[in-house]
């Protein structure tokens, strides 16, 4: 990108040939997500490699935890880099309820296996079929759980920056849930969002307020290892689209080329 302010240039992924296929999606892993650029960031200052190698590294986990226990001190950490999120107003409106008792744990995964086959009665027989082979959590093969809610009431009444887009708030929430993730990665343990429940039950299950929105159940917990690709990606479910698919110039739908000039004002 130029120094410029003035002159927007192309970025780097969109000067690169197009994906083959047109940008269609090949569950199979045959389009590149990230639309050409290196993915482990190389050309950026070292420092910033490690950041974009975790980003790539990242991924959501089911089926690798091995149970292991966590350090306490690892567990901080995490939990420290999830707290440092930014949050609208600077309200903070999350809250971690950290789940190691085994009976909380099976009871939830109990209701996540009725919420799976209510999901599954809603798709046709090949994804069903296809459905049936994907794993969709690790509730009590990893080694806690780490529940992260959302209460609309922190820091109000009025929140700067929420006046206009009340979700702000649980987009606050969720950039603490990557920055949990990417440090959970960092410190070599993998994460597992499930979102197979509902969340009354889960208020229930744990004693949370009723004006708290229970957001994401996370499993957490030391890995043999983390794949390369998307669980869903692997199993045919879907893929990932590459980046150029959803980068738009100056206004919605206008597609910039492969070694196009995106504008220069
Ligand atoms: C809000 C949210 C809810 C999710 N819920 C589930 C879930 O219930 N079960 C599951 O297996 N994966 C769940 N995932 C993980 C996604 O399937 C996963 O992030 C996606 O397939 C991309 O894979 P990656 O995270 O490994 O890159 C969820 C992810 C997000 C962001």
């Amino acid at each position: 990108m130029s120094n410029n302010p003035d002159v927007l240039s192309t970025p780097d992924v969109l000067s690169t040939p197009e994906v083959p296929g047109g940008g269609t999606r090949d569950p199979a892993g045959g389009a590149d997500p990230a639309g050409g650029a290196d993915p482990a960031g190389g050309g950026a200052p070292p420092g910033a490699r490690v950041l974009y190698d975790l980003v790539q590294r990242r991924r959501d986990v089911r089926g690798e935890f091995t149970g292991a226990p966590i350090a306490p001190d690892v567990l901080d950490r995490v939990l420290a880099a999830a707290h440092a999120a930014p949050s609208v107003g600077l309200s903070q409106p999350w809250d971690f309820v950290v789940v190691t008792g085994r009976r909380a744990r099976e009871e939830f995964a109990a209701h996540v296996r009725h919420e799976r086959a209510v999901f599954d009665a809603t798709l046709d027989a090949s994804r069903s079929r296809r459905f049936a082979g994907i794993r969709i959590e690790g509730v009590l093969t990893s080694s806690v759980s780490l529940v992260v809610t959302y209460d609309a009431a922190r820091g109000g009444p009025a929140v700067l920056g929420r006046h206009a887009i009340a979700d702000a708030g649980l987009y606050s929430v969720c950039l603490a849930v990557e920055n949990l993730w990417l440090a959970a990665t960092a410190e070599g343990l993998g994460v597992g969002w499930v979102s197979f429940y509902r969340e009354p039950f889960v208020r229930e299950l744990l004693g949370i307020p009723a004006r708290v929105r229970p957001v994401a159940w996370l499993c957490l917990g030391p890995v043999t290892h983390l794949e390369d690709r998307p669980d869903l990606e692997r199993h045919g479910w879907a893929a990932r689209r590459p980046l150029a698919e959803v980068l738009h110039a100056e206004h919605w739908g206008a597609r910039i080329g492969a070694h196009d000039g995106a504008t220069t004002g």
